[in-house]
């Protein structure tokens, strides 16, 4: 850990105050450091009392998605310890791309407090107004081959799906592939790059956003955010490592028992299954009721025509 998490974590787990000599003896810095150290943690947010001849107390810690504030007891086994922060950067999915082919471990996140060019599916946007939302990428290196990709895809949903849902009132749902709904409107999304080779999956970048306080004048129509549902304030950080938990245990779950359970817990989050769907996609649009998911992922429609056919790919819109 670097002197500055140390320190962070010292403050954070001591009961009382904390004098510059203990902290000085177990983290091996002069007073002057430590008191140099503390003013950078003020700047940053952290409220912290200094009492002459008592220490130094931490009274409150910014709701920053600071890799000191997460990875506080985080408790994963990957996910996440390795954590790139940005105040701003243009999208944290080029960044963490870009450490992917660097050759940075599995689990490594990077994360921002706003994106000048968020990216959504599509070609389109991700708003990612500063400290609104969360905007986060984790590189993982699962063994897949490309075509098995959609798992991940699929994974995303339902594990980004429970934790925002137990931040809700209402049950978060799943709109096909990986649209996070509540009450009908998104309020998170997933985006997933990768780099393979024909038959090998270098890496995959897993994309999240989460609109936890935008204001929905930023957003497109039929968005949300927790702040807009639920008129509570979320901490960004409590959110964020209960996003990395879920994601990693589904992840765990998919190398383990295989990707059969991800699409049963998919199908019991679907908001999609069984309702009067329009498919929009360049090969094609499609209309009818979404009947199932194969065993890939894919969506499976029955048409106006009676005939059911499956698709992979495509932005759905759901008109019942
Ligand atoms: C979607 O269109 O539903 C996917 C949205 C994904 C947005 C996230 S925010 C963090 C990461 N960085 C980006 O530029 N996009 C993803």
């Amino acid at each position: 850990m670097i002197t500055r998490n140390k320190i962070i974590h010292f403050l954070k787990t001591a009961e009382g105050y904390l004098s510059g000599e203990e902290i000085s003896r177990h983290i091996k810095i002069s007073r002057a450091g430590i008191w140099k150290y503390m003013q950078e943690l003020r700047e940053d947010g952290y409220d912290i009392v200094a009492v002459p001849h008592l220490g130094y107390r931490l009274i409150s810690s910014p709701d920053k998605l600071l890799p000191a504030e997460i990875q506080f007891e985080l408790g994963t086994k990957i996910l996440g310890k390795d954590i790139r922060y940005f105040d701003s950067i243009a999208s944290t999915m080029d960044a963490a791309f870009q450490l992917g082919v660097e050759g940075v471990g599995e689990g490594t996140v990077v994360c921002a407090e706003s994106q000048t060019k968020g990216k959504g599916r599509l070609g389109r946007n991700w708003a990612s107004p500063k400290g609104k939302g969360i905007y986060m990428s984790v590189i993982l290196r699962p063994a897949l081959t490309p075509a098995d990709l959609t798992q991940l895809t699929l994974l995303g949903a339902v594990a980004v799906c429970e934790a925002v849902g137990k931040f809700c009132d209402v049950p978060a749902k799943i709109k096909w592939p990986n649209d996070i709904l509540v009450n009908n409107k998104k309020l998170a999304g997933i985006l997933t790059e990768s780099s393979a080779e024909m038959d090998r999956v270098r890496f995959v970048v897993v994309g999240i956003g989460v609109n936890v306080s935008t204001p929905l004048s930023q957003m497109p129509p039929h968005s949300t955010s927790i702040k807009n549902e639920t008129g509570k304030k979320v901490s960004r950080v409590v959110l964020m490592r209960e996003i990395l938990r879920s994601l990693e245990s589904w992840y765990m779950t998919l190398g383990g028992n295989g990707f059969a359970s991800v699409i049963t817990r998919w199908k019991e989050l679907s908001s999609t299954l069984g309702r009067h769907i329009r498919l929009v996609d360049p090969s094609g649009n499609v209309e009818g009721e979404a009947i199932d998911l194969d065993e890939y992922g894919g969506l499976i429609i029955r048409g106006e025509n009676g005939l059911k056919v499956k698709r992979m790919s495509g932005d759905v819109v759901q008109i019942e």
